[in-house]
Formats: structure tokens, C-alpha cells, sequence
């Protein structure tokens, strides 16, 4: 496998991280991930934009996005196989650990490289997947795309002890959103998902959804929702770069349809035909 490694693009063997790397050290870093449909990256200039504003929130200058850009570019023509993600992660740079930022003429670490995605199985998007609820403890910058995502992976393997797919994370009794994912509820033929705040990652898909939903007529809710709200509603669908559109008809065991609901499906559709279109 190719990887792009602090300005080249070389093979993963060549690829030599020290353990002094402030990723490592202290989760001192940011990350995107870039859907790729047939050659192409969906939405590049939104996740560049979030990426520098990620970038912003820790103070980490000295990134070069054009540089960036151009290395993805090159991965790109590597990559034979019809659907892939690229991982682009950003941290610190080496330095002796030591809580204060290194020197500034530390170069940040940056990292990148392009994997197949599996589209999921039919089954799943037929009958959707269940979640479960749990308490939102992260901390209050969740718009950054930190590196640091050790609540989402506790949060997201209690929920496959139980034979779930996911957790839906809750926060003064309002749900905020899933651990790699943001949560969207249908009501009454309207479209609701949590408002941009400092408490959620702002998806790129949440925002290229609620465009379609723009396209198709469908009326959007920016307004937190509760728990409950979520167990009366009539469809239940997560957001993400890696996870589409994903139906959700169980929470917390409760069954809320025994199918996919016709308005995540319609926006499902919209979405693979915007993907398929990109260029
Ligand atoms: N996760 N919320 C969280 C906490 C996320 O980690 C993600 C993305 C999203 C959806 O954002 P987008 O639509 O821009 O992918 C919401 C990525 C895919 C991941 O961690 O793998």
C-alpha cells in the first residue's frame, strides 16, 4: 500500500513513526476521512475547509492544505478499486515528551493513505441497524476533529457487546450523535438533526443531506431532539463519509419499524446519485 508520509509518497514499510510523535503521546492531532466514488473524491473543498478550522481550533499552523491536496491527488491515481476512503491524519510532530507545544520549527506530522471501503451488506440497509443510548461525556470541542477519540470507541464497542452497531450519544437529555456519525430523525414527513454547536462534529454528510433534502422538498429541523423524541419518531438514520445513509430502526431495544424507512431510502438514493455524479 501506498502512503503519503510528510510530503512523500512511499510504500507503508518506509513508513517510520517515532514514539516520541505527539499523536502517539498525547492525541495532539487532527483527522478527515474523504469518501472515494469511482476516481473521485466526494465533497474535497468542504473537508479541506473543516480540516483548517480543526487545525485552527488546536493552534496547529504550518500545514500546507494545497500540498495536501496534491498528495491525496497522487494516492488517488493509485487506487484501482471502485470505492475507497482516504485517512489523512495531522499531529504535532516529534518532539521529547512534554505537555507545552515544541518549538515552532517542529514540522507537523502529516499522514495519509487510501483504503477499499465495502459498501455494507444489503440486509443492513433493508432492515437498518439498532443503537444504543449512552451518556455524551466528551469534552465541549467536539467540532474539532481531534485524533482523540477514545469516549466514540468505548461508546462503539459497548454497543457490539450488545450486538448493536452503534451508540447515539446523549447530552442533557438531548441526543447529539453517534460515534462516527450524525443522528437524524423523521417526524411527521419532516427532517430533524441536531444544530451545528460546539457539542457535534459537523458531518459533511449531515450537511450535503440536508441539501438534498432541500432538492427533494423535504422540510429540515435544526433543533436538538430527545431520547424519547428518537423512540416516537417514524424513521431513524445516521450520517457519515464511511457510513452513507444508514437506517436505524431499533434504540435502545426498542423497535421503532421492522423496516428501513422510505425517506432515509429516498435520501439514500439522492446521496449515491450525487456521489456518482462527482468529478
Ligand atoms: N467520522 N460525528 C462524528 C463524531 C464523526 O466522527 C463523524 C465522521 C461524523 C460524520 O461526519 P462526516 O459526514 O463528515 O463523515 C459525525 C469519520 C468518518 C470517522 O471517524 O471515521
Amino acid at each position: 500500500m501506498k502512503v503519503y508520509f510528510n510530503g512523500h509518497v512511499m510504500d507503508d514499510q518506509e513508513v517510520h513513526i517515532s514514539f516520541d510523535d505527539r499523536g502517539f503521546l498525547f492525541a495532539d492531532g487532527v483527522y478527515e476521512v474523504v469518501h472515494i466514488y469511482s476516481g473521485h473524491f466526494f465533497e474535497w473543498d468542504r473537508h479541506m475547509v473543516r480540516l483548517a478550522r480543526s487545525l485552527k481550533g488546536i493552534d496547529l499552523e504550518g500545514v500546507n492544505i494545497a500540498a495536501i491536496t496534491e498528495g491525496a491527488q497522487q494516492l488517488l491515481q493509485d487506487f484501482k478499486e471502485e470505492e475507497g476512503a482516504l485517512y489523512l491524519e495531522i499531529t504535532r510532530g516529534v518532539y521529547p515528551r512534554s505537555h507545552p507545544f515544541p518549538p515552532s520549527d517542529v514540522p507537523p506530522t502529516v499522514l495519509m493513505w487510501i483504503r477499499p471501503v465495502n459498501p455494507f451488506p444489503q440486509e443492513m440497509i433493508d432492515h437498518g441497524v439498532g443503537v444504543i443510548t449512552v451518556a455524551d461525556d466528551r469534552w465541549a470541542k467536539v467540532w474539532i476533529k481531534t485524533i482523540g477519540l477514545l469516549p466514540n470507541v468505548l461508546a462503539k464497542e459497548k454497543a457490539h457487546k450488545m450486538g448493536m452497531f452503534d451508540a447515539v450519544f446523549v447530552r442533557d437529555g438531548m441526543v447529539t450523535e453517534a460515534t462516527s456519525a450524525n443522528v437524524f430523525i423523521v417526524r411527521q414527513g419532516y427532517l430533524q438533526t441536531a444544530p451545528v454547536t460546539n457539542y457535534i462534529l459537523p458531518g459533511i454528510t449531515r450537511e450535503v443531506v440536508l441539501e438534498i433534502a432541500d432538492e427533494l422538498r423535504i422540510p429540515t429541523i435544526l433543533e436538538p431532539f430527545s431520547v424519547d423524541d428518537m423512540l416516537s419518531a417514524d424513521e431513524i438514520f445516521l450520517t457519515g463519509t464511511t457510513t452513507e445513509v444508514l437506517p436505524v430502526t431499533t434504540v435502545d431495544g426498542h423497535t421503532i419499524s421492522d423496516k428501513a424507512g422510505e425517506i432515509t431510502l429516498r435520501l439514500l438514493k439522492a446521496l449515491k446519485e450525487r456521489a456518482s455524479t462527482v468529478s
